[in-house]
């Protein structure tokens, strides 16, 4: 069977929500807690960023669906940017966890509103992916980007 892009995204989000849980269950700055954390960040980096260059990609070209994939992208900013806060903190602070809280509550509902709301409108849109190419090109965006992601990280050490 044919994984559809729905079905490939509500995958990675069940990953992400397992980090989330991880992370607010660990603490201090364990090795479990500095693993998940990573993983959590390159991941949805490289998620957000295949989203938008499909799933949202597509919404734009529809009236109907431009005011969701505006809102979602402006979501997907915010949550970058909490990112890249929490990421150069120490993990060990209670003020890292007062902001962790915040991200894993607003990406929870993120991830909630893209599965509830956001795929039925879409799957009037991307009728096309019945064999899956979507799916296939958001796999393809993502592997790229987590490319780029990860060049970047290591430029960040040399600089
Ligand atoms: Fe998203
Ligand atoms: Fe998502």
């Amino acid at each position: 069977m044919t994984t559809t892009i729905f079905e490939r995204i509500r995958k990675d989000h069940d990953r992400h929500r397992q980090l989330l849980d991880t992370i607010a269950d660990t603490s201090g700055h364990s090795e479990t807690r500095q693993k998940a954390w990573k993983d959590f960040y390159y991941d949805v980096k490289s998620h957000a960023a295949a989203e938008e260059e499909t799933l949202y990609a597509k919404l734009m070209e529809k009236p109907m669906g431009q005011d969701d994939a505006r809102h979602s992208v402006s979501e997907h900013k915010e949550m970058d940017d909490i990112m890249e806060e929490l990421d150069g903190m120490d993990m060990s602070s209670s003020g890292w966890l007062t902001r962790f809280k915040t991200l894993k509550h607003d990406y929870e509902h993120h991830m909630d509103e893209e599965e509830k709301d956001i795929f039925s409108k879409a799957k009037e849109v991307l009728t096309e992916d019945k064999d899956g190419k979507f799916a296939d090109k958001f796999e393809q965006r993502k592997a790229a980007e987590r490319k780029l992601v990860d060049k970047k990280a290591e430029e960040a050490l040399t600089e």
